[in-house]
């Protein structure tokens, strides 16, 4: 009976782990088996992947245009695009933010690179590339008036630590855009992990300091989350 037991909890301990705010446990196979507010996260999407960022049908299926629309840029705001890939988003923010700076922070090497090359046969000024890592932004602290994350956010390691960077990084009334794929809505063609559902994203935010000033419900699969600082 003694050995039994003994068994139990080791068999426990090896299946269910807890480090801080994250616990570890087996999950989905497109998941990294640790899980952040009951929310498995998923793996990092490789630089191999990037193709599919800027493939030609994005503008129809993610309605892109609106989104930058919904953000209601001023010529000289300064943004920061988290996890900005190959910089899709980057540089058409940069033409309309056209007196602003726009960080475009990733950490990849190779979708930094991707981007420089872009930034150097565009001759673009105002984008400044930033490496940053699992847990930070590497951005100065009120430095900017404006955030974009983009099919990002599922996929941080650290997503406490990394939101708290952010906020770091946000001006007194800077506003965050979240962008995820609806998880509320089974039509939307995306695997589970790579989801999210508003009440999930509020609750992690809620955390961090940042309330749901608005949900702008325009786009054909992602949710446009607007966040401020409570
Ligand atoms: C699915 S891609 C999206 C790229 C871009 N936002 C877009 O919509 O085209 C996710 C990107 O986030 C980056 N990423 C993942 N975790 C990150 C983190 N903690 N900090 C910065 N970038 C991160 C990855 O390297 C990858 O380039």
């Amino acid at each position: 009976m003694r050995f039994l037991g003994l068994f139990l909890v080791l068999t426990t301990n090896f299946l269910y782990a807890q480090e801080g705010r994250y616990e570890f446990k087996k999950g989905a196979y497109d998941g990294i088996g640790k899980w952040y507010m009951q929310r498995e996260i998923s793996h990092v999407m490789g630089y191999q992947g990037m193709s599919w960022l800027e493939r030609d049908e994005r503008e129809k299926e993610e309605n892109t245009s609106t989104l930058l629309k919904n953000m209601k840029i001023s010529d000289t705001d300064d943004i920061a695009d988290i996890g900005a890939g190959s910089g899709y988003h980057v540089f058409k923010l940069a033409d309309m933010a056209t007196a602003g700076t726009i960080y475009a922070v990733d950490i990849q090497d190779e979708m930094l690179a991707a981007m420089r090359s872009k930034k150097l046969e565009g001759k673009i000024e105002n984008v400044a590339l930033v490496k940053g890592n699992e847990k930070s932004v590497n951005l100065k602290p009120n430095s900017v008036d404006k955030v974009l994350i983009v099919d990002v956010y599922h996929e941080m390691n650290f997503p406490y630590e990394m939101m708290a960077s952010i906020k770091k990084a946000m001006r007194a009334d800077a506003r965050l855009y979240l962008i995820e794929y609806r998880g509320e809505d089974p039509n939307v063609p995306i695997k589970k992990l790579h989801k999210m559902t508003e009440a999930q994203a509020v609750k992690e935010m809620k955390v961090i300091g940042l309330e749901l000033e608005e949900n702008i419900v325009n786009l054909p699969w992602q949710h446009c989350m607007v966040f401020v600082k409570s």
